[in-house]
């Protein structure tokens, strides 16, 4: 009775969860979708403890687990920035990755716990599921701790290469695989550590070549491991509910890193075999140092104002300098004042704006931007040749016409947002500094550009403050 129940318990969380990633989809129903994965986890942690079984030594340790693990949570979540989330992400994927290292290894030597067989004797099906649990977690794990390391600029967010590095990895790839079924055929502890050490240094190996711009598709990747380690060790824990919710990660992931590569026109292959990207902020912010090209037009933030005052139309490109800076709420109250004008005010959201996917439409719902201003890559691109104004806040990479032009830009084929159509066009930055992919944006040398360098923030502020006058 207990194990119907549990099951049926089980069976609604994973609905929950299914409806909570449907609900992410959208800024309007995401916090919707928050909630039933909130609720879809409390079903799934109270049906854990009550499962058959469990003794009252097991729920208090797991109780004092969650307590621990929980309160570790909160207290990051409450303190982290907005723009040090990918790297957050990163960080709690490892965990993931360690955790299904952890329970490969409890149930290798302790199969009787887990219903899998007696130690020198596990079932042939299992040994296939806490192998592929161990080599998929130990990747997650040294994969996710390198991106980490890269986000957070411990390390350097160039692509560290070296000769034949493809080769090897191929090479240890393969080795990986030989060794798993070895280690189904003897059940040798011997090979167990052998696949654990092999795969640590192929998720340090795998990650080391990719580039600071391309570590939010690897982070997203790394998610969709973790998902896969999870449903790996599900198997294993026999636990229905651990093969759903870690298919579900292991696909969205999978799902979210095409969408990134798709958004940046590049194959998933190319990010991974890596090289492209260059350290994590780019170019050294000041200066301009063109010396061959125009200079470029600076102007104070009551000239936008007055600009923006005789507008008709005005499109904002915010970018990660908005998220950065925080400019989101005085960028809104900006939007409102120009609306009062009589003008219309429109937000261009391009797909891998800012550091993570929906970076931009999370900022400008927080900040109580109308949905319907809101508007993606396609439908907005033929509006700006009607626009008066072209409003770039902290945006670069995303408007860059290279991505048009230029074949050995690196960021060549990624579709961008045709601010240069615009009658004039804004880019609100604190210096000459390039994007997260390291190249120049020849559009700061235009004749309709006006540059308005200081923080995003206060500069909108300033034109917020103009345009009250
Ligand atoms: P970027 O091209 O990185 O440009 C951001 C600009 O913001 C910088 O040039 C910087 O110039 C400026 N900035 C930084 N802090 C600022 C502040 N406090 N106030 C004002 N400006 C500030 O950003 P983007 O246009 O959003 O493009 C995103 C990039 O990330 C693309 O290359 C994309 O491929 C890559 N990427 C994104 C994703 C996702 S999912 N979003 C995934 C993979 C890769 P200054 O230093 O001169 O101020």
């Amino acid at each position: 009775m207990a194990a119907t129940l549990s099951t049926l318990a089980y069976l609604v969380a994973a609905v929950l969860f299914i409806l909570a990633l449907r609900g992410l989809s959208h800024p309007t129903t995401s916090r919707q979708g928050n909630l039933y994965g909130m609720i879809g986890m409390g079903i799934a942690i109270v049906a854990t403890l009550l499962r058959p079984g469990m003794g009252g030594g097991g729920v208090g340790l797991i109780i004092l687990a969650l307590a621990i693990g929980g309160g570790a949570g909160a207290y990051i979540a409450t303190r982290i920035q907005m723009t040090a989330l990918p790297q957050l992400v990163a960080a709690f994927h490892s965990l993931v990755g360690l955790s299904a290292v952890f329970v490969a290894a409890a149930a290798f030597y302790a199969p009787e716990s887990f219903g899998i067989g007696h130690s020198g004797n596990i079932h042939g099906g299992s040994l296939v599921e806490m192998s592929l649990g161990l080599a998929i977690g130990a990747i997650t794990f040294s994969g996710s701790v390198i991106a980490f390391a890269k986000l957070q600029a411990l390390m350097s967010g160039a692509p560290i290469t070296f000769k034949g590095q493809h080769w090897l990895n191929l090479g240890l790839g393969i080795l990986l695989l030989v060794l798993i079924i070895a280690f189904v055929a003897s059940g040798s502890a011997g090979l167990f550590w052998l696949i654990a050490i092999l795969a640590f240094a192929l998720g340090f190996l795998l990650i080391i070549p990719i580039g600071g711009a391309d570590m939010p598709v690897v982070v997203s990747m790394l998610n969709s491991y973790s998902g896969w380690a999870a449903a790996g060790i599900g198997f294993t824990l026999s636990n229905l509910l651990l093969i759903v919710t870690g298919a579900l990660v292991g696909a969205s992931g999978a799902i979210l890193s095409y969408i990134m590569c798709k958004g940046m026109n590049r194959s998933i292959i190319n990010v991974l075999l890596g090289g492209f990207g260059t350290d994590a902020g780019g170019a050294a912010a000041g200066g301009g140092g063109d010396g061959d090209r125009a200079p470029v037009k600076a102007g104070s933030p009551e000239d936008a104002a007055y600009i923006m005052k005789n507008a008709q139309k005005i499109i904002v490109v915010p970018g990660y300098g908005m998220a950065v800076a925080q400019a989101q709420q005085v960028l809104r109250e900006m939007g409102d004042l120009l609306k009062k004008e009589g003008a219309q005010v429109e937000y261009a959201i391009h797909p891998v704006a800012g550091r993570m996917p929906g970076h931009m439409n999370v900022l400008l719902a927080e900040a109580n931007v109308p949905y319907e201003d809101v508007k993606e890559l396609e439908e907005i691109n033929p509006e700006f040749a009607e626009a008066d104004v072209a409003f770039v806040i902290g945006a670069n990479d995303v408007t860059n016409p290279a991505a048009k032009t230029d074949k050995s830009s690196p960021i060549y084929g990624m579709p961008i947002l045709d601010v240069e159509r615009a009658k004039t066009v804004f880019f609100i930055k604190r210096g000459m500094a390039s994007g997260y992919a390291g190249v120049d944006n020849e559009l700061f040398f235009r004749p309709n550009t006006m540059m308005l360098f200081g923080d995003a923030k206060k500069v909108t502020q300033e034109i917020v403050q103009a345009l009250q006058k």
